[in-house]
């Protein structure tokens, strides 16, 4: 099975890829560069899904025919902040802000807010498109909680400030590997893998 990565980044292409290879499939996974790129597209849609369906139908068109692209649209949700970031994770601090100011505006809104309602979740959706439109959908979720400051320098995003359940290290500060283990991505790239066992 031939696969399109609908991304132009490079952590999620690497951690995908990492993903797939451990779960031993029989997948063959592209990066957007294999075609002409990852088109600018604007992530303007009002869920992880719809974000996700943009990226997808952006390189669709691209794909060779019988291969398939797969769209990845992801972010945190903080209840106590009504689930922002959520879709605007990427851009919480304003258009083409850093990590580090998305991290620091997370943690200004959070100032105060006591341990107990500092839980999170990271959410993934992947969406698996055909070249002729066949659609299948998979997510996953990572629940956790938002440290009071950033801790560890691995991963990307707001994981310095991510706790995941049952752990005592951020997912920064995981070894690596373990984040791909655990994370929202690699639960749902566990149903994408389990769906494709299921092909013949
Ligand atoms: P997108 O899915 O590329 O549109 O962006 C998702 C945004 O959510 C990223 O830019 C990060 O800020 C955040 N995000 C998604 N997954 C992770 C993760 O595994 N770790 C840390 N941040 C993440």
């Amino acid at each position: 099975m031939h696969i399109y990565l609908a991304s132009g980044n490079p952590h999620k292409l690497r951690e995908i890829a990492e993903m797939l290879m451990r779960l031993d499939t029989t997948v063959n996974l592209y990066s957007a560069e294999a075609l002409e790129g990852m088109p600018e597209v604007s992530e303007d849609g009002a869920t992880f899904e719809e974000n996700a369906a943009i990226k997808a139908l952006a390189i669709q068109p691209l794909i060779p025919r019988g291969a398939w692209v797969l769209a990845d649209d992801s972010g945190l949700e903080v209840p106590a902040l009504d689930g922002a970031p959520g879709v605007r994770s990427a851009r919480y601090a304003g258009a083409g802000a850093t990590d580090a100011a998305n991290n620091l505006k997370l943690l200004h809104e959070l100032e105060g807010i006591p341990d107990a309602d500092r839980t999170a979740r990271f959410v993934c959706v992947l969406l698996l498109r055909s070249s002729t439109d066949e659609i299948h959908r998979f997510t996953g979720i990572c629940h956790g909680r938002i440290l009071e400051s950033p801790r560890g320098t691995g991963g990307f995003g707001y994981d310095p400030l991510f706790q995941p359940e049952g752990l005592e290290s951020s997912f920064a500060e995981l070894p690596p590997g373990e984040k791909n283990r655990i994370s929202h991505r690699a639960k749902a790239v566990d149903r994408l893998a389990r769906w494709v066992s299921l092909q013949v």
